[in-house]
């Protein structure tokens, strides 16, 4: 089958993994429910360990999907040819229905039966588990991948650190599993070449786990009480080598978002390797943040979490969307392309999208605010470092908590002029910050928290009335977000995305006056 766009290789994936009696279920939320282990989804697997452990899924023991995942562990290396933040993983799982015979040979089928991608075998690489103290050598799978026909040389046995998929807390489902790589036409490193080695040679573009341990807290492993496999095939990755294009960014699924990008800055991929270096990052960072804000669950820029991910993600990309010359709410136009190419796989992008503009325009507003002072005060900082060459940790701070650089932003401008920022130095003048306004707070509400005098009861009570007026005239979104008692007054905090009106205001004392009365 020729395949030329992501929507195709999409699309040919689930009918595949369908046709072998595989039920489609949509894409959890990229923001894990009831996992503290992780702040995004970072596999497909992610949304399902409670089924992986043995609870009945509604849909049966087949399922196949396109899974959202944001990965950030390696948010400062993105800008280079292969490094994403976000990306899709197609996924097929057997929770205790079929094993490594299936998973094997559907797995062979949908990579080189003509019908399907039609690759090469010739181009393919296999790996399978070397085995431990904890778990054989997988023999079976290296025989069935024999079976299919793959030269023994095509088959590498590699230890726990390359062949094995473990949760990302210390405890849960994981398991020994067999990686399917292309290989390039490229020059290999050395007579110890193998899929181990990241020289290029190898490119992985499917892992089949076969999950059969739950990793206990002391470190030893017992066997679930089903055995599962739960697989991902890059969808990023596999469309640029299916199409020959050297990088992600030269697929189709940054066409159209590369383009808005250049005709908002005047600025070409290519032109040079530092404007190619700001596109991929403007690219990638608002993808991302299109794809964090878009989510059902409403996370929206902040200091923490998630929220702290989302801002350095927005902030990056208006920093380098300065650099190119890119007009005021910039942020939009692209979350607006990002939008309408997703929306048909993705439908929650629509039904968030005025939250998702709204919000990159208040973070952008948030930030411009201060971006031009914040340079100026650090080039003033580069200037008085003579032939020094660290930027103090105080300095970092000052940006960060006067001018909302998040510290990697510091970092990079540090790092575009060959220099470094202390940042152990920043570290303690943040926690010495922290201590201080922590001691402050304290300081402010000396009444104490919500002690049992009938003042405070009323005041309580008066936080439930202040909600419902709230949400009566704002709308039904607004949500506390905390609230603290004395016995002189009541505060309460909430989400909301903008400064009440006057009238609006009033209207809420009014509400709340009344259902007093
Ligand atoms: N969970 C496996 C992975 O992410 C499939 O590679």
């Amino acid at each position: 089958m020729n395949i030329s766009t992501a929507a195709e290789l999409r699309a040919l994936f689930l009918k595949f993994m369908q046709e072998k009696g595989h039920a489609l279920i949509p894409s959890a939320s990229v923001i894990p429910e009831n996992d503290p282990t992780v702040l995004f989804t970072t596999a497909g697997m992610h949304p399902l360990v409670p089924y992986l452990m043995g609870a009945k899924h509604p849909m049966g023991t087949r399922l196949t999907d396109v899974q959202k995942c944001v990965r950030t562990g390696d948010i400062d290396d993105v800008g280079d040819a292969s490094h994403c933040t976000f990306f899709e993983m197609l996924g097929n799982w057997s929770l205790g229905d079929y094993f490594k015979k299936e998973a094997i040979s559907w797995s062979w089928e949908f990579l080189t039966s003509k019908d399907w991608l039609g690759l090469d075998p010739d181009k393919l690489a296999f790996t399978v588990f070397a085995g431990d103290e904890n778990c054989p050598r997988d023999e079976e799978s290296y025989e069935l991948w024999r079976s299919m026909g793959v030269k023994e040389d095509h088959i590498f046995f590699l230890p726990k650190e390359n062949n094995w998929w473990g949760p990302a807390g210390v405890t849960g489902p994981c398991g020994p599993d067999t990686e399917m790589f292309i290989i390039r036409d490229v020059p290999d490193c050395g007579p110890d070449c193998s899929p181990a080695c990241d020289c290029g040679k190898y490119l992985e573009i499917w892992n089949d786990v076969f999950m059969q341990y739950n990793k206990q807290a002391d470190g030893s492993f017992l066997p679930l009480a089903q055995k599962n496999v739960d697989t991902g095939m890059g969808l990023e990755r596999t469309i640029s080598v299916l199409t020959g294009k050297k990088t992600v960014y030269e697929t189709d699924l940054f066409t159209d978002i590369i383009a808005k990008i250049s005709e908002l800055s005047g600025h070409q991929y290519g032109e040079s390797e530092e404007v190619t270096r700001s596109i991929r990052i403007i690219a990638d960072h608002l993808r991302t943040a299109t794809m964090i804000l878009g989510d059902d669950k409403g996370v929206s820029p902040s200091n923490v979490d998630q929220g702290y991910v989302l801002r350095r993600l927005i902030r990056r990309a208006v920093r380098h969307g300065m650099k190119l010359g890119m007009p005021e709410h910039a942020t939009c136009e692209i979350a607006k392309v990002v939008i309408k190419q997703y929306e048909d796989v993705y439908p929650e992008l629509k039904r968030n999208s005025a939250f998702i503009l709204e919000q990159l325009a208040l973070e952008e507003d948030r930030f411009q605010k201060t971006l031009k002072q914040g340079l100026k005060e650090f080039e003033k900082a580069v200037g008085k470092l003579g032939d020094a060459k660290v930027i103090d940790g105080i300095t970092a701070f000052h940006l960060y908590d006067t001018f909302g650089f998040p510290i990697e932003i510091t970092k990079e401008m540090a790092s575009e002029r060959g220099l470094t920022v202390d940042e152990k130095a920043f570290e303690e003048a943040f926690k010495k910050h922290q201590a201080t306004s922590h001691a402050g707070a304290e300081q402010r509400f000396k009444g104490g928290l919500a002690d049992n005098t009938e003042a405070t009861a009323r005041l309580h009570t008066a936080t439930h009335l202040l909600h419902a007026a709230l949400r009566k005239v704002i709308g039904p979104d607004v949500a506390q977000k905390g609230s603290n008692i004395t016995a002189e007054r009541l505060r309460f905090d909430f989400s909301c995305p903008r400064k009440l009106t006057k009238d609006e205001l009033k209207e809420v004392e009014r509400l709340v006056n009344e259902a007093i009365e």
